[in-house]
């Protein structure tokens, strides 16, 4: 879909639907509201005498105007209640009125933003509408051959403002929209089958966001790996017949002598398990398993686009892990990149091997910070469950950061505790570091096993395994991959210039 900026008054725009956001409980209507209902004849207070709208969260009805106005409908959308009001309830009211227009199979709408929905914050006001709108109709359909036709999609948003406003109002939309192309970056990487979305396809899609200024984009072969001795990250490929790549890509927007900010995302293009292989049951998700890897890539695009004065170096180890003839056995042993040893208990635990060579590598680049992020246990969900992202990290302040950014973009983020206790559980008793610490805190062990090959530098673990994956629709996460965390990133990295 196509954002536009008008400048124009909402009531005199000609539309096929017309976007207005209400309240649950504001005793009158203002503005836009008030002056397109004189218009109507009243029709918007009609339906809320009625009660047939109340303004409940993302509840939307559609008025026909019947000629008394230039847009052919009304299309009201609910924020809640005054009180409770946030940036996450506008997303999710503007995700509503899209889909449902989407699915009335009409294509174009205008919407009447209230910039001063929270004070002071127009620029986030319209940004968060814009990105609701975007993120809210994503559909994965590259598939789908039959029936093609019958696929609904809006082609054109426009969003009305008056002069005054234009040029604040048109930089909030670009914003949302590269922050949402990045998203829709990450979900069509994760949501592609494994058969597609090999290392080398991943790598691909790298060098395609490489084209951009300022970004370059290397890929590590096998032979490579092994010159350099990525141990760790080769087992995890030996079963595989699909080639490891790792993914090296680098944007300077930033000062040559700026430290940069390294983000590393786990590329596991499809997790069977390998030996220690996995139940049949679900194991089709598994091909989610590189979100990490996707939600870096998005991360860096966005950036890119958003010509940040930043260094960002964005880095994904990517393989299969499968039980081929080659494979990885319990009992192994590695000699990770870094010089460490890793007895591999477990080749299911998988993405804290390939990991640990690409955060030992991270290091190299004395970073400002280093941030991962990966599906790394199915403790983190049991933890804190589907919609939450766990946190673990060795550095306050950095921790804080990422904290306060996803308050900012409504992804939810809860800190576990990574104290010295939790160390004791990977120790091996014939190498440096077993790969598992067995079941109880198994988030932590797994962070716990990270913290060792990140050496002396600010760092944060983001295990996403929960909400990579959304198997009911939410309210601007259709069903399917999410992109969790692209959002969160780039909102991390535009904090990161302010200072
Ligand atoms: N990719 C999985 C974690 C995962 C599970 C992600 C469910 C998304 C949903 C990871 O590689 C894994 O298999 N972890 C094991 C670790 C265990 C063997 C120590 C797990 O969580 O069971
Ligand atoms: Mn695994
Ligand atoms: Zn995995």
């Amino acid at each position: 879909m196509n954002v536009f900026v008008k400048k124009g008054v909402p009531a005199d725009i000609k539309s096929e639907a017309i976007i207005l956001t209400l309240f649950e409980d504001s005793k009158k209507m203002t503005g836009d509201a008030l002056k397109i209902d004189k218009l109507s004849g009243g029709l918007i207070s009609e339906l809320i005498a009625s009660r047939d709208f109340e303004a409940k969260p993302s509840q939307v009805a559609v008025i026909y105007t019947r000629g008394s106005l230039p847009s052919k409908r009304i299309v009201l959308t609910g924020l809640g209640k005054q009180s409770e009001f946030n940036l996450e309830n506008l997303r999710a009211a503007f995700a509503s009125a899209l889909r449902h227009l989407r699915d009335m199979n009409i294509r174009e709408a205008a919407a009447s933003i209230n910039l001063n929905l929270i004070p002071g914050k127009k620029d986030q006001v319209v940004q968060a509408a814009v990105e609701g709108s975007l993120l809210g109709l994503y559909q994965y359909t590259p598939y789908k051959t039959v029936g093609r036709e019958d696929l609904k999609d809006m082609d054109e948003l426009n969003i009305v403002t008056d002069a005054k406003d234009f040029s604040l109002v048109e930089s909030a939309v670009k914003k949302a929209r590269i922050i949402a192309d990045a998203v829709y970056f990450a979900r069509d990487l994760i949501s592609a089958p494994a058969n597609e979305m090999t290392p080398s396809m991943m790598a691909q899609k790298a060098r395609e966001i490489a084209g951009r200024k300022n970004v370059s984009c290397k890929v590590l072969d096998k032979n490579k790996m092994k010159e350099m001795g990525m141990n760790a990250l080769l087992g995890v490929a030996s079963g595989s017949n699909e080639e490891p790549k790792f993914i090296i890509l680098e944007y300077s927007g930033g000062k040559k002598n700026m430290a940069p900010i390294v983000l590393v995302g786990k590329g596991l293009t499809f997790d069977s398990g390998g030996i220690s292989i996995k139940p049949a049951e679900k194991m089709d998700e598994m091909k989610t398993d590189m979100s990490g890897g996707a939600a870096v890539m998005g991360a860096i695009m966005a950036a890119a686009d958003l010509q940040l004065p930043l260094n960002i170096t964005a880095l994904i180890p990517a393989t299969e892990n499968l039980p081929g003839g080659s494979a990885l056995k319990p009992g192994d042993i590695l000699k990770s990149y870094s010089g460490k040893t890793i007895e591999v208990l477990n080749t299911d635990a998988e993405g804290r091997l390939i990991l640990s060579d690409a955060l030992a590598y991270a290091s190299e680049y004395k970073p400002q910070a280093v941030v991962d992020v990966a599906t790394l246990t199915g403790a983190c969900v049991i933890a804190l469950g589907d919609d939450v992202i766990g946190m673990l990290g060795t550095d306050d302040k950095l921790k804080k950061e990422i904290d306060s950014a996803a308050k900012n973009t409504g992804e939810l983020v809860w800190e576990l505790p990574l104290w010295e206790k939790y160390h004791e559980q990977i120790k091996s008793d014939i190498a440096d570091y077993k790969n598992t610490g067995g079941r109880p805190a198994g988030t932590i062990t797994a962070a716990a096993f990270l913290s060792k090959f990140v050496g002396d530098v600010p760092w944060v673990h983001l295990d996403i395994a929960g909400p990579a994956w959304t198997a009911k629709d939410k309210a601007y996460i259709p069903k399917g991959a999410s992109g969790i965390t692209v959002r969160l990133l780039v909102e991390f990295l535009r904090n990161r210039v302010e200072k």
